[in-house]
């Protein structure tokens, strides 16, 4: 079959994105409001950027009535995040973190979500995740306008957490002690512990 994306809507769009463009990691990211109340919420539109500078991206997308979500209101009010990486342990926290709570309140005091300080920025980062990245913000890039159109966060990475218990013998990441999930279409999710190897010529 062919898809004429110039055809569909924005809906019908995003749900083809969604369930081919697959495995998707996740981002769990903490901000924090100018009057200082916090935020927690998971973006799967997320990547690694470029190492020089460090620097890694998001997408909270605008609602479906073409607000903006609370992780962008926080950036553009206090320009600074943590990325906090999710492994199976905490996904149903992580799921229960995407409630649209009203603005204000705080997904980690509603669920229950320990945090802990972060170095060098004002949000603070998941007290258990394994690896957390401080970042401060580059760039806002605005995809589009209204419904479901995108603000690109471009994030400078300034500290990573990692914790020792994800750390083989040499001192580097396992990642089947890291074992992240990944999003997948719907409800759906991978783990990162199905691997095998490729060997580059
Ligand atoms: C696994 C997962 C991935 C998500 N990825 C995105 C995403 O990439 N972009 C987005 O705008 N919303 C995404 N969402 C929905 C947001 O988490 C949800 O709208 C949340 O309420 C936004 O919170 P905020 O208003 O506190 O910023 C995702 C939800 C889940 C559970």
């Amino acid at each position: 079959m062919h898809l004429d994306f110039t055809s569909l809507s924005p809906r019908e769009a995003y749900s083809w994105m969604a369930t081919t463009i697959l495995p998707r990691p996740i981002a769990w990211v903490s901000t924090i409001s100018a009057d200082g109340k916090t935020n927690l919420a998971p973006f799967s539109f997320f990547q690694g950027v470029c190492a020089n500078p460090p620097t890694l991206m998001f997408v909270p997308v605008n609602t479906r009535e073409g607000a903006k979500k609370d992780t962008t209101r926080n950036i553009e009010a206090v320009p600074e995040f943590v990325v906090n990486l999710v492994p199976f342990a905490l996904g149903e926290q992580m799921n229960a973190s995407a409630a649209m709570l009203p603005h204000g309140e705080s997904e980690f005091e509603k669920f229950g979500i320990a945090t802990a300080p972060s170095q060098r920025v004002r949000p603070p980062r998941v007290a258990a995740a394994p690896v957390a990245f401080e970042c401060t913000l580059d760039r806002i890039v605005h995809i589009g306008e209204g419904p479901l159109a995108a603000n690109v966060m471009f994030g400078r990475i300034l500290v990573a957490h990692v914790s020792d218990a994800v750390l083989d013998a040499e001192g580097h990441v396992d990642a089947a002690k890291l074992d992240l999930i990944g999003r997948l279409g719907g409800d759906a999710y991978v783990r990162t512990r199905d691997m095998f190897e490729l060997i580059r010529p």
